[in-house]
């Protein structure tokens, strides 16, 4: 698939947190690691680089990433909506909640121990990335993550791909969460399919897969 001019990245990485009150709040595993690996080669290559990135106490070292941080997805939402106009490649490796509470408490309330317990009404999060995916000019490359159990992960990353308008999807199994190796396949649109490690090894760096990725995706290809 022709990429041009990908020169502006945008990425995000890490998980959200979805107040329940003042102190507590409904997160995820997610480290970071691979969109921080994504924004590290980037910046490496001369890409502009924007990394949105949520609450990990990893960062990058590269001070060429410039770095903004969310606490929740309503925080990145409002980010994307900023930066994404101006990007020319989004890479969504963001672990982005799908349910956040319907009602936390103010943000200098903090819920009593109850004997009787506490229920949580959840609601469903928007879609980031479809919302953006389905707003964007011809020449923007939307880059989106699938994280699944190995039974249906190809099954749903192609559904993803579709259903939220992505040049490319990288489809990863649930055990690269919170993980220093990861294996993956990355599909295009058209159908295209790339599987990483491509020596035929289990699972590689993250790293590694960062330059791989944007050998494949990126305007610098190596290959
Ligand atoms: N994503 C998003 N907004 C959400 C949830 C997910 O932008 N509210 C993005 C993630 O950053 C990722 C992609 O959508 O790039 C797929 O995320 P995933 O959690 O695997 O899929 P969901 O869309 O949440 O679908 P489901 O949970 O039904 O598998």
């Amino acid at each position: 698939m022709p990429v041009p001019s990908t020169r502006k990245l945008l990425v995000t990485a890490g998980p959200t947190h979805e107040p329940i009150d003042s102190v507590r709040y409904i997160a995820n595993r997610s480290s970071g690691r691979v969109g921080i690996a994504i924004a590290e080669a980037a910046a490496a290559r001369g890409m502009v680089t924007t990394l949105l990135l949520g609450p990990t106490p990893r960062a990058p070292d590269d001070s060429r990433v410039k770095v903004l941080r969310f606490q929740s997805t309503a925080e990145l939402q409002a980010l994307l909506q900023m930066h994404f106009p101006s990007c020319d490649l989004l890479i969504m490796a963001a672990a982005v909640a799908d349910f956040r509470p319907r009602r936390p408490a103010g943000a200098s309330d903090k819920l009593r121990r109850a004997d009787t317990g506490l229920t949580l009404e959840l609601e469903p999060t928007p879609d980031l990335l479809a919302g953006v995916a389905r707003a964007k000019r011809e020449s923007q490359v939307v880059v989106g993550f699938a994280l699944e159990p190995r039974d249906r992960l190809m099954e749903s990353a192609l559904s993803k791909l579709d259903r939220k308008n992505l040049d490319y999807i990288v489809a990863n199994p649930l055990e690269t969460m919170d993980a220093e190796a990861i294996s993956a396949t990355l599909i295009a649109k058209g159908g295209e399919r790339w599987s990483f490690p491509s020596d035929g090894t289990a699972f590689a760096t993250k790293q590694s897969f960062a330059a791989w990725l944007l050998d494949r995706i990126g305007p610098e290809r190596s290959t």
